[in-house]
């Protein structure tokens, strides 16, 4: 199967890694990408990684009626929040172009009907076939996949947290957000408020996890990365190991590792990794992914490899970059 690939909002840190994997997926043949700010510029002006391996240059906008017509056609969504969903519905037909998948990785679509939510540790089935997909936020990832062993069980009160690397707010700084501020600092933001706590209720109670969990996250001084960590008290007659391995069965990107998983093991990689460890008075499952690669944009290509149909790992298969 021949793809062809197009990017709106490719000039973000999102839009990079979809530039960087799609470039070495054997089934993409080319690849368009969209900035306002850019319009005419190599994609290697801002992503210098790309120099000499990736041709073609941002344009300002791409029209959907151009879209769709080769083979297959696959458009990635990587703008901010709302603007996305701001033009969709106008252009109905365009999107829903029998030879065009969209994947977009957006908050917008996240809870729609319209769109598969694609998790493939979830829900792989459902995202088989399924043409708009709506990719799972990078804390949300790290948090279902923490949660997928516990699936039908009566877990009580599960404490969260997770701390995230700067590239987890894109490409423009702001005040707590540039490096001064956040380089040799650590500090909890949107305490019990974040955002993506919606899709991660949603998916507890859609695996009928019985409990309450409440989240904080935490702004970590390094670029890439996450680290979850799900507290909860120990549940009686449970092997957690044999649930989380039963859990992640067939999951290719998922590894079981003992003790802490590491940011550096999985960072550039589209793994994550994942450690139990039960004590006497209570239990921990830890996760760490790249926000940027199992967080978004490996994942939101290894959704597209499910739903055309090509081997899950088409692309992907590629170590983390230890040490980071
Ligand atoms: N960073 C992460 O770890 C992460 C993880 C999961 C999901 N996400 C989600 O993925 C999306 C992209 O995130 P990102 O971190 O890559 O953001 P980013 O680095 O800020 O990039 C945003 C991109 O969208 C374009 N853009 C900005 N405002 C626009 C507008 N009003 N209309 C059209 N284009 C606009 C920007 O280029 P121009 O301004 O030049 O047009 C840029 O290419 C967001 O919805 C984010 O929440 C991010």
């Amino acid at each position: 199967m021949k793809i062809d690939a197009v990017i709106f909002g490719a000039s973000g840190y999102g839009g990079g890694e979809l530039l960087r994997w799609l470039s070495t997926h054997p089934n993409v043949a080319s690849i368009r990408g969209t900035s306002r700010s850019r319009a005419g510029k190599p994609f290697w002006d801002t992503h210098p990684n790309l120099r000499g391996v990736v041709d073609g240059t941002f344009e300002a906008e791409i029209d959907w009626k151009s879209l769709g017509t080769s083979e297959q056609t696959v458009v990635f969504s990587a703008l901010p929040h709302g603007e996305l969903a701001k033009t969709l519905p106008s252009l109905e037909k365009s999107w829903r172009n029998e030879r065009l998948l969209l994947v977009d990785l957006s908050t917008d679509f996240r809870a729609s009907q319209d769109f598969v939510y694609g998790l493939p540790e979830w829900n792989r089935e459902a995202i088989l076939g399924a043409k708009p997909i709506a990719s799972p936020g990078c804390f949300a990832t790290a948090l279902q996949l923490g949660l997928l062993p516990l699936r039908g069980l009566d877990v009580g009160f599960i404490a969260a947290t997770a701390v995230t690397g700067s590239s987890g707010s894109g490409a423009s700084a702001s005040a707590t957000t540039h490096h001064p501020a956040r380089a040799n600092d650590f500090r909890a933001y949107k305490i019990l408020a974040h955002q993506h706590m919606a899709e991660v209720t949603a998916a507890m109670k859609a695996c009928d996890i019985n409990g309450s969990l409440s989240f904080v996250p935490q702004s970590g001084p390094f670029v890439r990365g996450i680290f979850a960590t799900l507290q909860f008290a120990p549940l009686a007659k449970v092997d957690l190991h044999a649930l989380a391995a039963e859990a992640f069965a067939g999951s290719s990107f998922v590894r079981l590792v003992e003790d802490s998983p590491r940011i550096s093991a999985v960072v550039g990689s589209n793994f994550a990794d994942v450690g139990i460890v039960e004590g006497e008075g209570s239990a921990a499952i830890m996760v760490a992914l790249d926000n940027l690669g199992k967080g978004m944009a490996s994942q939101a290509v290894q959704s597209m490899n499910i739903a055309l149909g090509l081997p899950e790992t088409t692309g992907l298969w590629t170590p983390g970059r230890f040490p980071a």
